[in-house]
């Protein structure tokens, strides 16, 4: 690893061990971070899914991002929030599949692998997970002790070329520079075999990325270019499909106006990239 990468990997471990354990443990999987009600963890949940079982589960994949836009919409019980969660165990109980290797690259506190489990997808992945932080790892251990969960670093992944069916992130790239961003990219790239799930919440239409460390805290907040990312996608991989979430769901939801305010607020920079190799 370049010298740089290996100061930015310094810098990331300070960035990231400013919060408890505790506090790494819940603050992204509530709100609009929750991944029972939020857009992007509910799209990844289904591709996972359509890879095990085809379209057999369409109905109940639109029945739960209406559910979510109701739940992103209105105050909700504990037992409304967990409906899909039932519903997808009860669904997903009674098959069988050939497994698929997963890495989730900054799984934080098994943040999104908490929900793959309760929504009985886990049990087809053979899903490994990693980050740099040792608390974040720590949390994710204790709560799965089966499940290999790694400390580690998206500049040097520790995996041959190719050797993972799908390589997963959420909310990784904007933090890095952009000598990082590529590096990773180039590194999640390389180890996916069939394709890669990543989740951005700052990119927008925009021909350059707009670089913005924030040196207080010794990470970045970048605002990344659709354009660039694409195009350093396009290099490494066949094909992708790129979802914008505010469209998507504008698409599907607008004619419902108890829905407005939501999709109003709905941050427009949130996208995802679904990647072929
Ligand atoms: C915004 S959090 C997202 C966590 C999780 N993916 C989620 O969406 O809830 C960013 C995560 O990236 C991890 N991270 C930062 N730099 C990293 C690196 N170079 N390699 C691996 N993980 C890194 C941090 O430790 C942190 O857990």
């Amino acid at each position: 690893m370049k010298e740089s990468l290996h100061r930015e990997t310094d810098d990331l471990e300070f960035a990231w061990s400013s919060k408890t354990p505790e506090k790494l443990r819940n603050y992204l999987v509530s709100g609009i971070q929750d991944p029972r009600s939020n857009l992007q963890s509910i799209l990844t949940r289904h591709f996972f899914i359509r890879q095990l079982f085809g379209s057999q589960f369409e109905q109940l994949e639109r029945q739960e991002l209406l559910h979510a836009m109701k739940l992103n919409s209105d105050p909700a019980s504990e037992e409304q929030k967990s409906e899909f969660q039932r519903r997808w165990r009860a669904a997903l109980a009674p098959r069988t599949a050939q497994s698929v290797s997963v890495l989730e690259a900054a799984c934080g506190s098994a943040n999104d692998y908490r929900f793959l489990d309760s929504y009985g997808v886990a049990r087809f992945l053979d899903y490994s997970g990693f980050d740099l932080s040792a608390d974040n790892i720590a949390n994710a251990r204790d709560m799965f002790p089966a499940i290999a969960f790694q400390r580690g670093n998206v500049f040097e992944i520790p995996h041959q070329n190719e050797s993972i069916d799908f390589v997963l992130a959420f909310d990784l790239f904007e933090h890095l520079s952009l000598e990082g961003l590529e590096a990773a990219l180039e590194e999640v790239c390389r180890v996916a075999r069939r394709g890669l799930v990543l989740n951005f919440f700052n990119v927008d239409d925009i021909a350059e990325h707009v670089p913005n460390p924030v040196t207080e805290r010794r990470y970045h907040w970048n605002t990344l270019s659709l354009k660039k990312v694409t195009a350093s996608l396009a290099e490494r991989a066949r094909a992708m499909e790129v979802v914008h979430i505010r469209g998507m769901a504008l698409e599907k939801f607008q004619s419902h106006a108890v829905f407005g305010s939501f999709l109003d607020e709905l941050n427009p920079n949130l996208f995802t990239i679904f990647v072929r190799k």
